[in-house]
């Protein structure tokens, strides 16, 4: 499988802000690849600079093997981007900016079906500045996707939008996943990031602190799998921290909380039975992406 988008050593600064520092990624054809971290710690300074829309300080980018501030109309070619901050003339209708996104494209994708597909049919003849916010966030993903792009950024993709709007869009994307398109997704919902994302990367402070799968971020940074039991009085606690795959262990108001990979439950089980505690009341759940989300922030905000 070839590169689709390869960063590396990416720098961008804005005066004395460093928005962006050796942040380095590479996303493979065909792959949704997320961009995910806390507000201002340079998700959209990082698209824009893989675009060539910003051009870094330092560092390299390449596009399908191209540098695309050398190539600039080649890789524009390739590309479609939804922006975070997006506008379009006040009297411009939905119809006519689809016609003239697709007027500049040279295999456009069939206007009417595009825009029924994001549920704008009926806003066809409605001027860009009469829609609501969802519908002109709707407008834009369309817009990104109208060329047949190769290597499609969206920024906020699915912000604004009501929840059936939301799966609506998710199942589109994955649409156009399926057709052979690669994905930059920058969100701040953890919900579309499992749900879309193979790999994502934590940006914090302009620096990537994590790439991994949203399945993998959970493992190693949420404490994968959390299992409660009431301690039964001569239960050695030393005991569970040296089972396979055991994090943590905590002890409170009679109370004992596992932390650990899906493999410390299963040790967890035997190790309580083969020692005759058969009644802990143990009860498991699973920690989610966006505990391991928040605690890997907090780990490097306090590293930083
Ligand atoms: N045009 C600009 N001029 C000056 N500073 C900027 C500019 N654009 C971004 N910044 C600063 O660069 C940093 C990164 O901003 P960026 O927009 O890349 O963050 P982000 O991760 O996309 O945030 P958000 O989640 O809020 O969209 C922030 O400190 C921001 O204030
Ligand atoms: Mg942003």
């Amino acid at each position: 499988m070839s590169t689709a988008l390869l960063v590396e050593g990416l720098r961008k600064c804005y005066g004395a802000v460093v928005a962006v520092d050796d942040v380095g990624f590479d996303v493979a054809e065909g792959e949704i690849f997320g961009l995910i971290g806390p507000n201002g710690s340079g998700k959209t300074t990082t698209a824009e600079c893989a675009q060539a829309l910003r051009r870094p300080d330092s560092g390299r980018v390449r596009v399908f093997g191209v540098d695309p501030h050398e190539q600039r109309g080649a890789v524009r070619r390739l590309i479609g981007s939804q922006l975070q901050e997006s506008t379009l003339p006040d009297r411009i209708t939905v119809g006519e900016a689809v016609h003239l996104f697709a007027s500049l494209a040279p295999d456009p994708v069939d206007e009417p079906g595009l825009i029924a597909e994001w549920g704008l049919s009926a806003k066809r003849g409605a001027a860009f500045s009469s829609l609501s916010g969802g519908q002109r966030q709707r407008l834009f993903v369309a817009l990104a996707l109208v060329s047949r792009p190769r290597l499609v950024f969206l920024d906020e993709m699915t912000t604004g939008l009501d929840p059936a709007a939301r799966r609506e869009a998710w199942r589109l994307i994955e649409r156009v996943r399926a057709d052979g398109a690669t994905i930059v997704l920058v969100t701040h919902f953890m919900d579309e990031v499992e749900r879309l994302c193979d790999r994502v990367a934590v940006l914090v402070n302009g620096r990537i602190v994590e790439v991994d799968t949203p399945a993998g971020l959970i493992e190693r940074r949420g404490g994968g799998s959390v299992v409660r039991l009431s301690a039964p009085a001569a239960l050695d606690t030393g005991g569970l921290r040296a089972l396979p795959g055991v994090a943590d262990v905590t002890c409170h108001d009679g109370v004992i909380e596992v932390r650990g990979s899906a493999r410390s439950v299963t040790a967890l089980g035997h190790w309580l039975v083969v020692r005759g505690y058969g009644d802990t009341g143990l009860r498991v759940s699973q920690g989610s992406l966006e505990d391991a989300y928040l605690s890997l922030v907090a780990a490097a905000r306090e590293e930083s």
